[in-house]
């Protein structure tokens, strides 16, 4: 039985987010905690406690006052660790059976998982929700020889967030997609399963995308041609192909 804490529900992205962290850690026979990195007041991090009782979690923030201020209901106390610190830095590799990633750039998911690569690549599952469109995460697990093994859209409060659940190469569990397998660069790039399965609010997200980024497409992408930008040029550069994919997939035969 959970334990009364009064958190009450989340936002869709928020609930989307803990469903699938409580689903893919491990059993209870793994008594290795989550982790989040970022958490902020706890919103995602107590919501996991909360629902897997058999779970122990740590919140890692760059914010010192944060495990201050972040409201840790009493039943929950002796199951969360708070921890001060950039990124991984605080965790030890093996130390966690999975990671949370959620709220921050896609930027800087990219660079807190390559940076302490050992951290990343030793746990079971690495769960990301970058704040914005982004084209950094899904290479970055390539390039830490990570499958992607879930993607789901959720819509909240009238914006689209990908949710992308990726797996060490290495990991039992069971994988969808295999990092070794032929790169098509239109599903790399905008979610091999997100295109692929495809997710139910993908259409609608691509036309969302369209419309966000209507001026920067309408003068051909110019100002995301070079530094930091360039990836997400690349990746918006292909938004018209995959509209045309999803719309070939998704039409009646
Ligand atoms: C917008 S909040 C997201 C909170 C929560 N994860 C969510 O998705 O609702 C982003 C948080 O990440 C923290 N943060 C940013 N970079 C970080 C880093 N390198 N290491 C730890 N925390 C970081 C910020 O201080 C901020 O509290």
């Amino acid at each position: 039985v959970a334990p009364a804490t009064g958190l009450g529900r989340g936002s869709a992205r928020i609930d989307r987010l803990v469903a699938m962290a409580c689903e893919a850690a491990p059993d209870s026979r793994d008594t290795r905690p989550i982790a989040e990195i970022g958490y902020d007041l706890g919103q995602i991090l107590l919501r996991v406690a909360e629902r897997r009782p058999d779970l122990r979690v740590i919140g890692v923030e760059v914010q010192p006052e944060a495990a201050r201020v972040t409201p840790v209901p009493a039943a929950l106390r002796p199951r969360v660790d708070l921890r001060t610190g950039d990124g991984l830095a605080p965790l030890a590799p093996g130390e966690c059976c999975g990671l949370i990633l959620a709220g921050l750039g896609g930027r800087t998911i990219a660079e807190v998982l390559t940076r302490h690569a050992e951290v990343t690549r030793a746990v079971d599952f690495v769960l990301t929700c970058p704040s914005h469109l982004e084209a950094e995460v899904r290479p970055a697990f390539a390039a830490l020889g990570m499958d992607i093994a879930d993607e789901r859209l959720v819509l909240d409060r009238g914006r689209y967030y990908e949710c992308v659940l990726a797996r060490p190469r290495a990991s039992p569990a069971p994988r969808v997609l295999d990092a070794d397998a032929p790169t098509d660069p239109l599903a790399a790039a905008w979610g091999p399963l997100l295109l692929g399965r495809p997710d139910p609010l993908m259409v609608d997200y691509l036309a969302d995308q369209a419309h966000r980024f209507r001026d920067a497409l309408a003068t051909d992408l110019a100002s995301y041609r070079a530094g930091h930008r360039a990836a997400l040029g690349a990746k918006l550069g292909m938004l018209a192909a995959a509209r045309a994919r999803l719309a070939r997939d998704t039409s009646a035969p």
